[in-house]
């Protein structure tokens, strides 16, 4: 087979080029990073789970009337997803104070917000991904005000998806981080989610334990990075079968 054209390498992903215009291949890397790389790591068979994980959020939402750049999973890497031109913002939601945002208004991690809060940083990892308001948004260009509004609206409902899926299965949503990408039917533009759903981009905690089973155990040192990841996708049931991170093989003599 011809080897295929890389389109873009980021930290945890690789995209090519897909087999029709319109389309590209998402890999998913087993490379795990934190505080924009500083921090860095192989888990192995992150890649692996991630894809899955992020398939089974990207259809669920479709189901429910959400657009997303996901068609079809193609292997135990690689996902089939639609082109999309991504909006330089990372979309955050967060339900719960967690991370920057308990930092930088002083509260305790896991306080209740009084309703989901919607927030954006401008992609830009030589800045560090800064928060942005959405006036800065519309003054430079990066979206409109029309643009805003839909992102907005979809966030909640990706929102309202994701939270109600992880309640079922005892885990608490507390943030998460989307992407949006613009497509063009024709003349007609719409905006859909794209990137990835994945816990290196949420964060979920237990609901009885607040045990963390998201990207902050790679970050805070916490644990086992797989095993977490493991945990969520099992309780969702969408472990792959025969690729279960399992225990390493013992030698015996
Ligand atoms: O994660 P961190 O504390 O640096 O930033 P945050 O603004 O508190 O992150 C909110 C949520 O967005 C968390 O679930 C992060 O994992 C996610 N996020 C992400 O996936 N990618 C980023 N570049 C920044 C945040």
């Amino acid at each position: 087979m011809a080897r295929r054209k890389l389109v873009y390498e980021g930290k945890a992903k690789i995209l090519y080029e897909g087999p029709e215009p319109g389309t590209l291949v998402q890999y998913f890397k087993d490379d795990a990073t934190a505080f924009n790389a500083e921090k860095k790591d192989v888990i192995d068979g992150k890649g692996v789970l991630n894809n899955r994980l992020s398939e089974f959020f990207m259809t669920g939402l479709q189901r429910i009337g959400v657009p997303t750049h996901f068609i079809k999973r193609l292997n135990m890497r690689e996902q089939l997803i639609r082109q999309v031109e991504i909006i330089p913002l990372e979309v955050i939601v967060r339900n719960f104070a967690a991370g920057t945002m308990a930092k930088r208004l002083g509260l305790e991690e896991g306080t209740p917000l009084p309703r989901p809060i919607v927030e954006f940083s401008y992609k830009d990892d030589s800045l560090g991904d800064p928060l942005v308001p959405e006036e800065y948004i519309i003054a430079f260009g990066w979206a409109t005000q029309q643009d805003m509004d839909d992102i907005v609206a979809l966030a909640l409902r990706v929102n309202d998806f994701m939270a109600g899926v992880m309640h079922g299965v005892g885990i608490k949503l507390v943030d998460f981080k989307i992407e949006i990408g613009r497509i063009w039917d024709n003349d007609f533009m719409r905006l859909i989610v794209a990137d990835e759903i994945s816990p290196d981009s949420c964060r979920l905690w237990d609901i009885e334990t607040d045990r963390k089973l998201d990207k902050d155990v790679f970050r805070r040192d916490l644990g086992d990075l797989a095993d977490a990841y493991t945990e969520v996708a099992r309780r969702l049931g969408v472990l792959p079968k025969n690729t279960t991170p399992g225990p390493k093989p013992t030698l015996i003599n």
